[in-house]
C-alpha cells in the first residue's frame, strides 16, 4: 500500500516524531511504501510531494517543526480543490492518507472522509483544544516553556516591583495559561473562556503588591475583558479557516493596568517560541506513539478516525468526535486556579 502523509495548520513539536513513528511502523511491519506531502493539505492540492522512507526520518524525532512543512490551505475554501486533490492522490498512487494536525487540518479530513478519501488522523495542536483526546501533543512543550518564562519573570518583577503581564498563545481555549499559570505560580490568569473584570484584575494587582512579591499576570491572546471593550484585539487579517490573528492583549492589559493602579506594568508576548524549538519527552512519547497506532489504522483500514489518548491507552475515535466540538476549559477547572489569584 503506498500512504501519504501531512503536516497541516500551525506548527508544532512532535510533529516529526509522529511521521518518523509511522513510516517506521508502516515500512517493517506492514510492508506500506510512502510519499510525504508539502505543506499540509496544499501538498495534495497542488501535488507538491517529497520522498518519505526509514533514510528521510532519521535524526528528527527531538527537532521541532515538520519536515513536510506546512500551511493553513483549505482545499474547500478554494474551486474545484477537493477534485483535485482525489485526482493528486490517484496520479500519485496513493491509496491512503495521514493526516496530522488541529481543528482545521483535521476538519478537512473528516470531510474528505465523508466523500469517501481514505484518511486517518493524528490530533496535533499546542492549544490542547481538540476533543476525543485528553492531549494533543505539543502542549506539554508549549505549557514548559510558558513556565520556564514565567520562573524567571518572577525574579526581575520583584527586583523592579513591576507587574509582567505574559501572554501566551491559545485563540478559543485557555489550557496554555491555565497549565503555565499554575506551574508558574502566576497571580493571576485570563483565558478566552472565562471574560475577565479589569476591577478584579487591579484588585489582584495591589493584592500582591502587598507581599513582597510582584503579580505575573498570564493571559491568553484569546481573553476579553466582560465589557468586550476595546481590549479585544484583531488585526483584522483572516486565514483560509475564517480565523483573525490574534495579539495584543497582553500590551493592553499592561496599558490599562498601570493607568489604573500607577504601578508600572510590562507585557511580554511569547508568540512563536511556543512552538519553536526540541518537543518535551511526553510530547515526543504521545507523538511516537499515535503513529504508531495511524500506522495501524491504514493497515487494519480503518478510515475516517482519529489516534486519541485515553489515559494512557492510545485509541482511535470517529474524526467527528475530534473535531466537531472544541474542548475548553470549564468554570471548574478555572475556579480551581483562582485560589491563588491576587
Ligand atoms: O492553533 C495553534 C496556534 O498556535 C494558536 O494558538 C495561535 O492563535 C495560532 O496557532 C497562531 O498561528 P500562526 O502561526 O499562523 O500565526
Amino acid at each position: 500500500m503506498r500512504v501519504g502523509v501531512l503536516t497541516g495548520g500551525g506548527d508544532c513539536p512532535g510533529l516529526n516524531a509522529v511521521i518518523r513513528a509511522v513510516v517506521r511502523k508502516g515500512v517493517t511491519q506492514h510492508g506500506f511504501d510512502f510519499v510525504g506531502y508539502r505543506d499540509g493539505w496544499k501538498g495534495p492540492l497542488e501535488g507538491l510531494t517529497r520522498p518519505l522512507g526509514i533514510e528521510e526520518c532519521r535524526g528528527i524525532l527531538p527537532r521541532g517543526g515538520t519536515i513536510l512543512g506546512s500551511s493553513r490551505t483549505n482545499p474547500f475554501s478554494i474551486e474545484g480543490g477537493v477534485e483535485q486533490i482525489t485526482a493528486n492522490l490517484a496520479a500519485d498512487g496513493v491509496d491512503a492518507l495521514v493526516a496530522i494536525g488541529g481543528e482545521d487540518t483535521l476538519g478537512v479530513a473528516t470531510r474528505l472522509a465523508d466523500l469517501g478519501v481514505r484518511v486517518v488522523g493524528v490530533p496535533k495542536t499546542i492549544d490542547n483544544d481538540l476533543s476525543g483526546t485528553d492531549f494533543t501533543f505539543g502542549f506539554d512543550t508549549a505549557v514548559n516553556i510558558a513556565t520556564e518564562a514565567i520562573d524567571r519573570l518572577h525574579t526581575t518583577a520583584e527586583s523592579h516591583h513591576r507587574v509582567l503581564v505574559v501572554e501566551v498563545m491559545g485563540r478559543h481555549a485557555g489550557w496554555i495559561a491555565l497549565h503555565a499559570g499554575i506551574a508558574g505560580g502566576a497571580s493571576t490568569v485570563l483565558i478566552p473562556e472565562q471574560p475577565f473584570d479589569i476591577e478584579k484584575v487591579c484588585a489582584h494587582v495591589e493584592t500582591r503588591f502587598e507581599s513582597e512579591y510582584a503579580p505575573i499576570i498570564v493571559v491568553s491572546e484569546g481573553a476579553t475583558p466582560i465589557d468586550g471593550g476595546d481590549m479585544t484585539l484583531a488585526s483584522g487579517e483572516k486565514d483560509a479557516f475564517g480565523h483573525v490573528r490574534l495579539g495584543g492583549i497582553g500590551d493592553r492589559l499592561a496599558n490599562e493596568i498601570e493607568q489604573r493602579t500607577g504601578k508600572e506594568a510590562r507585557a511580554v508576548v511569547l508568540g512563536h517560541i511556543q512552538r519553536g524549538g526540541t518537543p518535551t519527552a511526553f510530547d515526543r512519547w504521545l507523538a511516537t506513539r499515535f503513529g504508531l497506532q495511524a500506522a495501524d489504522a491504514v493497515a487494519e483500514g480503518d478510515f475516517g478516525t482519529m489516534m486519541a489518548l485515553r489515559g494512557t491507552d492510545i485509541v482511535r475515535v470517529p474524526l467527528i468526535e475530534g473535531t466537531g466540538e472544541l474542548k475548553v476549559v470549564s468554570a471548574e477547572e478555572y475556579a480551581e486556579a483562582q485560589v491563588f489569584f491576587g
